[in-house]
């Protein structure tokens, strides 16, 4: 029976969505993102060559299968061609046979990048910690019908206008507001029809496209970007990013409807890390967590900074699969826990005297949680190299056991280092 799989991430992003979604790849026809942009880095190591996506869907390195870029994502046109240039040095082959972007994306223009710069440096103790790439303003704009898309770079009338509506508005931000240097209008203009130009077989209705797909039976995979609590309306608002990052966020990100998707597998790194500014309830600001960031290898994938790193935080865990309907998880980086003699798990938070393992809806508030851990024994051995569930140590094991406890949701996928192989399927998702 086919099948429409969707993986998110269930934390602060980089929890190993990537390499996941390549694996599952192999068993789908169709693979599409829906929303985000190049904030997001999704690693993938196939024997010792590492890809790191940022727009393209993983699935891209699979010979003969469909990728979708739906109209939720923000492209960055001149990052979309890099990833292009770059998969094809590769030897990857990409054209409109695999891949294929929505008429309707907005498109990251060169003043979204630098209000999204300067937007930041204005802000600065309060600033979020963006990726720097433009998303915010982009989804700004979408909001405020003012938005470029796709289809305007392939109609020069149509683009024309646009750009000197907006550059004449951010030119003001930008001169007088921001004090930085103004944009060009006829520049601006003349690049976006090149981009538009080098694009354009890519740029098509992508929302018939995958749901006639689904009719014909093909297995779809949904590959979420960011995580649960980095979600413009679920997580730590204002420290989160621009966008529907939980299962909710395809639906509108695509043009699918809700019951076109089967399964919701949440991807659970076996700690919790997060780029950024914003509150962190089981932050290791020690010795324990500068290990986990080197062990883990813990640098962001997009932007190369240190990511903050933690004890796995069931709190969060609780939320994101209730907001996801999350039916299956994926925990990866578990090798990298395997030297520690004691593990920690956050069950509850403290708040203002009191227990609770509700969630808090508001990032201030979340700043003054208190962890409430339980100790874990560690497994202290090796298990990159192991192949089956069995073959775990016991203790990685009761590890497993306790996390599909406390999140009530059985655990599916074991992954015990960055490579393709270095997984195991407890229970097949395809
Ligand atoms: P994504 O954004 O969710 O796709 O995750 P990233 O690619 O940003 O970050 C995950 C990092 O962990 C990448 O460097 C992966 O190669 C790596 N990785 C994924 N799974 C595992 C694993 O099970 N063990 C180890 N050691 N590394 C992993
Ligand atoms: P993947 O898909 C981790 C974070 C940024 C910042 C906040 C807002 O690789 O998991 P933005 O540039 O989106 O306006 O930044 O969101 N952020 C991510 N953190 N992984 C990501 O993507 C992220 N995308 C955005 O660090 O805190
Ligand atoms: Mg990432």
């Amino acid at each position: 029976m086919e099948k429409k799989v969707a993986v998110v991430g269930t934390q602060w992003g980089d929890e190993g969505k990537g390499k996941i979604v390549d694996m599952l790849s192999e068993k789908a026809d169709v693979i599409a993102r829906a929303q985000g942009g190049n904030n997001a880095g999704h690693t993938v190591v196939v024997g010792n060559d590492q890809t790191i996506l940022h727009i393209i869907p993983s699935g891209i390195l699979h010979k003969g299968k469909m990728c979708l870029v739906g109209n939720g994502v923000v492209v960055d046109p001149e990052v979309i061609l890099n990833e292009i240039k770059h998969l094809k040095e590769k030897g990857v082959s990409v054209d409109e046979k695999n891949l294929l972007i929505s008429q309707n994306c907005h498109v990251i223009m060169p003043y979204h990048k630098l209000i999204d710069i300067a937007r930041e440096e204005k802000k600065g103790k309060e600033k979020i910690g963006t990726t720097c790439r433009g998303i915010g303003p982009c989804y700004s704009d979408k909001a405020t019908r003012s938005g470029i898309r796709m289809r305007d770079l392939i109609n020069r009338d149509i683009l024309e206008k646009r750009i000197l509506a907006n550059v004449a508005e951010k030119n003001i931000l930008l001169k007088h507001y921001f004090k930085k240097e103004l944009i060009d209008p006829e520049r601006t203009l003349k690049e976006a029809l090149a981009f538009g130009e080098s694009l354009k077989k890519h740029i098509t209705d992508v929302a018939t496209r995958i749901n006639k797909a689904m009719r014909e039976g093909k297995n779809v995979l949904f590959e979420g970007a960011q995580g649960a609590m980095l979600d413009l309306d679920m997580g730590t608002y204002p420290y989160v990013t621009s966008s529907n990052t939980t299962a909710g966020g395809i639906c509108t990100g695509l043009g699918v409807g809700p019951r076109d998707i089967d399964e919701v597998v949440g991807i659970v790194k076996a700690y919790t890390t997060r780029v950024g500014e914003g509150p962190f309830v089981t932050e290791l600001t020690d010795s324990t967590g500068a290990a986990i960031r080197e062990k883990g290898n813990e640098y962001g994938a997009t932007t190369g900074r240190p990511r903050r790193c933690g004890w796995f935080d069931a709190v969060v865990l609780k939320h994101a699969v209730s907001i996801n309907s999350i039916t299956k998880i994926a925990i990866t980086k578990l090798d990298v826990l395997s030297e520690l003699k004691k593990i920690k798990v956050c069950t509850a938070y403290e708040l203002d005297g009191k227990t609770t393992d509700v969630f808090p809806a508001d990032a201030y508030e979340l700043e003054r949680c208190r962890p409430v851990y339980e100790l874990i024994d560690g497994w202290e051995s090796k298990i990159s190299g192991v192949k089956e569930y069995d073959a775990l140590p016991a203790n990685a094991k009761a590890y497993l056991k306790r996390v599909e406890e406390l999140t009530g949701v059985p655990i599916s996928i074991v992954s015990v280092g960055p490579k393709r192989d270095q997984t195991i399927e407890v229970k097949k998702v395809f």
